[in-house]
């Protein structure tokens, strides 16, 4: 809920003004006292000889500091947000500052753009001020202490109506964030489909297959990850029905959702294991996207389906050379217990495209250590076998500015993914190319031909370091570009 006021606020402790390229604001809504107006006017005058920063701050009385926001004139479209985030690190300076009255109407620009501008500039304050707290116990109040603005504005209906779309995806990030900060002994596979079951709240049709159900449907592939664990193995689906009577197939978002990978039999090594409690980020995304578009009521048809497990080692635990068969028909030797979101993936990918018959399929896993040797946290590896899906999803990518590399299928790595003694091997050893491999084992499961891509989140979905629209922790990459794909070709 964003919150208004019409004139500086008395207990506001600053007000921030917007100003041009060239320095230039209104005082539109006459709220500026001739002492402020002059204060302001003359701060800015050093800003343009010295050519200052994008923020920057004066003091307007002794209890209110006024910080001048640069706007620029042409900008591509994230600027808004991302100018938003940097305003909310700009803020951590000021520990007392905690109430910001934001002169919207200060901004030189016209009507239409200044509203977009403003329902993006406070999305983006608020992406960036997310925080996960639920277990700190010690200094409760500074630890939940947050920033409160209030739009000083004529146009609060308009702003209102636009930033509803960027509320609810926030509300989407914030989910996919949370699930994925959970620690890995509270979010196991059952909370998980838990947490799932409360979003029918929301209008979204939950079903949840348990392992018997799962066992019955030939899920093999899926139910060994989780042989190992003494929790449950689940496969969720999650509907969004926002375009009746219309188009029937429905858009299909599939997710990895191992709550924790040890590595099974092929364990890990414990430097860093923690941080396998995110391999289920991929499945976050979905969760958090499915709640977006029943929180905004898309006018779409889609489907989410997540595979739950946890990828334990154990007495009964899958072992290196086991064959399962999976649910497609296809037996697969497992190789390697690790290689397990693939596993997971295959059975998803199969069951989803047969139940659904989808428009198309994407991805999310954490799938591969070798994408983040290959891109690092800059670029999710994009895998596709169709160029259409793949030039829109590379067009919503640049537009919120979460950023994809598409890189190639061939014949020659599918061919890597061979088995001696069954249809098709969990990993290769030999051929280098790991998450290219890892994607040709995912495309063996699409079986008919549908438009499908895959992203590989795995440098993307945590990051020890904060970025533009996030504290660092989970980013929740992936809800917002595929929020922006659906918005601009699909609804
Ligand atoms: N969950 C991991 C991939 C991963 C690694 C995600 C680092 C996030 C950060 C995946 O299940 C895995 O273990 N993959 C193996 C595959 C290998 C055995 C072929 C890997 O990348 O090492
Ligand atoms: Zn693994
Ligand atoms: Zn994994």
């Amino acid at each position: 809920m964003l919150s208004f006021t019409s004139g500086l606020s008395q207990d506001s402790e600053a007000l921030a003004v917007f100003v041009t390229e060239k320095y230039v604001y209104n005082d539109r809504n006459s709220i500026l006292s001739n002492n402020i107006t002059q204060r302001i006017n003359s701060f800015i005058k050093t800003l343009r000889t010295k050519n200052e920063e994008e923020i920057s701050c004066i003091d307007i009385s002794d209890r209110q500091k006024c910080f001048v926001i640069k706007v620029k004139n042409k900008y591509v479209s994230y600027y808004p947000q991302e100018k938003g985030g940097a305003f909310f690190s700009y803020l951590q300076k000021f520990k007392n500052i905690k109430k910001v009255d934001l002169y919207a109407d200060s901004l030189n620009q016209d009507k239409e753009k200044l509203i977009k501008f403003f329902s993006e500039f406070i999305s983006g304050f608020n992406l960036k001020s997310y925080t996960f707290n639920k277990y700190k116990t010690l200094n409760k109040k500074e630890v939940n202490s947050k920033i409160n603005l209030k739009i000083i504005t004529s146009y609060k209906k308009k702003i209102e109506s636009n930033y509803k779309y960027h509320e609810a995806i926030k509300e989407g990030v914030f989910f996919t964030r949370d699930l994925v900060s959970e620690p890995p002994n509270i979010l196991s596979p059952k909370t998980y489909v838990n947490e799932i079951k409360k979003l029918s709240k929301l209008g979204l049709k939950v079903k949840v297959y348990n392992e018997k159900e799962l066992k019955k449907l030939g899920m093999n592939a899926l139910l060994g990850v989780g042989q190992g664990s003494a929790n449950e193995t689940y496969l969720a689906t999650i509907e969004w029905n926002g375009k009746k009577n219309t188009e029937k197939k429905p858009l299909a978002f599939v997710g990895k959702g191992v709550c924790f990978d040890t590595g099974g039999i092929s364990l890990k090594p414990a430097r860093f294991m923690e941080e396998m409690k995110y391999d289920m980020a991929g499945s976050a995304v979905v969760v958090g996207l499915l709640k977006s578009f029943a929180l905004r009521k898309a006018k779409v048809n889609a489907v989410g389906v997540v595979g739950l497990v946890e990828n334990m080692p154990g007495s009964n635990a899958q072992r290196p050379g086991d064959i399962v068969k999976s649910y497609s028909g296809k037996t697969i030797e497992v190789l390697n217990t690790d290689a397990e979101g693939r596993l997971v993936l295959a059975d998803a990918l199969s069951f989803t495209e047969k139940k659904f018959k989808p428009k198309f399929i994407i991805d999310l896993a954490t799938l591969t250590g070798a994408i983040i040797v290959t891109l690092g946290q800059e670029y999710a590896g994009l895998f596709s076998n169709n160029d259409e899906l793949s030039n829109k999803i590379i067009k919503a990518s640049d537009n919120v500015n979460e950023k994809v590399w598409r890189l190639p299928l061939h014949k020659n790595y599918d061919k890597l993914m061979d088995s001696n003694i069954a249809d098709v091997q969990n990993i290769n050893y030999a051929g280098g190319a790991g998450s290219i491999t890892a994607a040709q084992f995912l495309q063996r499961f699409i079986l008919n031909k549908t438009p499908w891509a895959h992203l590989d989140i795995a440098g993307m979905a945590f990051s020890k370091k904060a970025a533009s629209l996030n504290p660092g922790g989970a980013t929740g990459f992936g809800v917002r570009l595929l929020s922006n794909l659906v918005k601009q070709y699909y609804e």
